[in-house]
């Protein structure tokens, strides 16, 4: 097999087997197939596309290409949700300890922030002395005694993703539907849980910026999922906003806790309930959705979902009294309100604007090595759809730096825009796919 035939099969539309699928991820991964005919190869699949079978043959591959998590020590049906990235998004400080309080395995590996959207290892490490640097056995072990786990993703979680992401983010070649779709499920199969619910995010904070192209992405993540023979499941919720009130890793740990203690902004609890409920249905915890959102509602009122998040801390490491006080969090030194400067309603606001503006705050990174301030950012009390007049507060800043939140002032004025005629709040669920 050669790599030269590979691309000229893929440029003139033809299908790829397993075998040569197989070959080029291997050869790729092991060093001996170069960038540049990787890129001519990446370049026709943008072109030709790539049918369901390659797709899933493609994902495999990858996910192949490095360590297969084995969670098979873990008793009963591992669950795991996973967002396309968004701004605000806490839903799995919420949701991990709800469904595994429901006695459902959650054994999450989950990233950090990067860009203008947020990380859960972030927000968790706000708790002091938290660390997500655990063992795999104690993280198995721990999911076996109390049924939640968090750890940073491993490095060597499908290599050849790593390397074709970094390839396709300077050949123009990452808006390939097959190619996102194989990214990301690659590495969620590696990661091991037998459910899969997927959170795709669409809108201005969202890489997916229309509903079709989320929808797409939704249909083709969940027939790989499947036809891996993990249960999967995806949501389509709106990023033209952030969700919840607060962006910023402090701000939206409280916001989580606030959450559990059934005191939530109506959209995150509607995200957290969608996401959750699949989680326990695709378990076989819950035989309906609709059943599966009583019983997550029910361990908010009776705090058994509170009561998990704090064994959670407690057990890696991290001090579970600021579940029950979440005043002693660190905060910031600068509250600044930014104030409407006309009368009107509060038409769009562009989320990765806001998502950078959390960034300027220094809540957020510019490159991996960057280090974050974990008590800034931003607490919004006006949304879309929210009427405003002149000197009414629209948002927030908590910041400890008064150029940095003088900058950020003006970055969040101008991503939000304000109109004279009405209009309604936007949906936040917009769509499933199962
Ligand atoms: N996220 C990923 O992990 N991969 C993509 O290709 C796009 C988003």
């Amino acid at each position: 097999m050669r790599m030269y035939d590979l691309i000229l099969k893929k440029k003139h539309g033809g299908v790829l087997s397993k075998e040569e699928i197989d070959y080029l991820i291997e050869g790729y991964t092991a060093g001996q197939i170069p960038d540049y005919q990787m890129s001519a190869f990446l370049m026709a699949v943008c072109f030709q596309g790539m049918n369901e079978e390659e797709t899933l043959n493609l994902t495999m591959a990858m996910a192949r290409s490095g360590e297969m998590l084995d969670l098979s020590a873990i008793h009963g049906m591992k669950a795991d949700k996973h967002s396309t990235g968004g701004v605000g998004d806490k839903t799995s400080l919420i949701l991990g300890p709800l469904v595994a309080s429901l006695g459902v395995p959650v054994a999450k590996m989950s990233g950090r922030g990067l860009g203008h959207t947020g990380g859960t290892i972030d927000k968790l490490e706000s708790f002091p002395g938290f660390s997500v640097a655990i063992s795999n056995d104690r993280f198995i072990q721990n999911v076996n005694e109390m049924k939640l786990s968090i750890i940073g993703q491993t490095a060597n979680l499908a290599p050849a993703d790593k390397r074709l992401y970094a390839l396709r983010d300077v050949t123009g070649t990452v808006d390939q539907l097959s190619l996102i779709a194989s990214s990301i499920m690659s590495k969620k199969l590696a990661a091991g849980s037998d459910v899969i619910v997927l959170d795709v995010k669409c809108g201005s904070g969202a890489f997916m910026k229309t509903y079709e192209d989320a929808k797409r992405l939704a249909e083709t993540m969940v027939k790989i999922g499947n036809g891996a023979k993990r249960h999967t499941y995806a949501v389509i919720s709106d990023m033209n906003q952030p969700l919840g009130n607060a962006v910023g890793n402090i701000l939206e740990v409280k916001e989580a806790i606030a959450a559990l203690n059934g005191k939530a902004p109506e959209d995150l609890m509607e995200a957290t309930y969608a996401l959750a409920a699949y989680m326990l249905v695709g378990a076989g915890r819950a035989a309906t959705v609709e059943e599966a959102v009583s019983l997550l509602k029910e361990q908010i009122q009776n705090k058994q979902a509170l009561a998990k998040l704090a064994e959670f801390v407690k057990a890696q490491g991290g001090e579970e009294a600021y579940v029950y006080e979440p005043e002693r969090f660190a905060k910031a030194s600068i509250l600044h309100e930014v104030k409407a400067d006309r009368d009107g309603y509060i038409h769009a606001m562009n989320t990765e604007e806001i998502g950078m503006t959390s960034l300027i705050l220094g809540g957020g990174r510019e490159t991996k090595e960057s280090s974050i301030d974990l008590t800034v950012g931003i607490v919004f009390e006006k949304k879309i759809g929210s009427k405003v007049a002149p000197g009414d507060t629209i948002a927030v800043l908590h910041a400890n730096d008064p150029e940095k939140c003088r900058l950020a002032e003006r970055r969040l004025l101008s991503a939000i825009s304000i109109k004279e005629q009405p209009i309604a709040a936007p949906k936040h669920i917009l769509g499933f796919v199962e």
